[in-house]
């Protein structure tokens, strides 16, 4: 089936004219020109497309359009001054840069559901998101320093 699916993204409804079985990732940079989420993998296993599906951190490229059509999709162009990102810029966290919206949308998918996680909690739930720079001891700083 092609055409007229409804997302919501950031609060807004649009209609992308795709296949249903468009990777969500690709409506979203390719569509609606959101490049926030990055393709890294296009597997689901690297983390770097991570937005949020219904408030809880998900991978764009591996879901698709027609699966999202009745969510509430958030991602990192729809967040603004969150914690999160001001932790990130205090703790001068991003080295080259294109995990950074993936990790941050995972740990605000953290911090909603889990406002004051422990040390292992944050790195179970950013076990998932490479970053070939190594900034992990950063980025776990930075979302302590979020939950504060
Ligand atoms: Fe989606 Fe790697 S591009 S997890």
């Amino acid at each position: 089936m092609v055409g007229g699916y409804r997302l919501h993204v950031n609060g807004r409804r649009q209609v992308v004219d795709v296949p249903g079985d468009t990777p969500l990732l690709w409506a979203l940079r390719d569509e609606l020109g959101l490049t926030g989420p990055k393709y890294g993998c296009g597997v689901g296993a690297c983390g770097a497309c991570v937005s949020l599906v219904d408030g809880a951190a998900a991978r764009p490229c591996v879901r698709t359009v027609a699966d999202c059509e009745r969510t509430r999709i958030t991602t990192i162009e729809g967040i603004q001054d969150h914690p999160v990102q001001r932790a990130w810029l205090e703790l001068d966290v991003a080295q080259c840069g294109y995990c950074q919206p993936g990790q941050i949308m995972t740990a605000v998918a953290l911090l909603a559901r889990v406002p004051d996680p422990t040390d292992a909690q944050i790195a179970e739930a950013l076990r998932d998101n490479v970053c070939r720079c190594g900034t992990y001891p950063r980025i776990r700083a930075a979302v302590r320093r979020a939950a504060e």
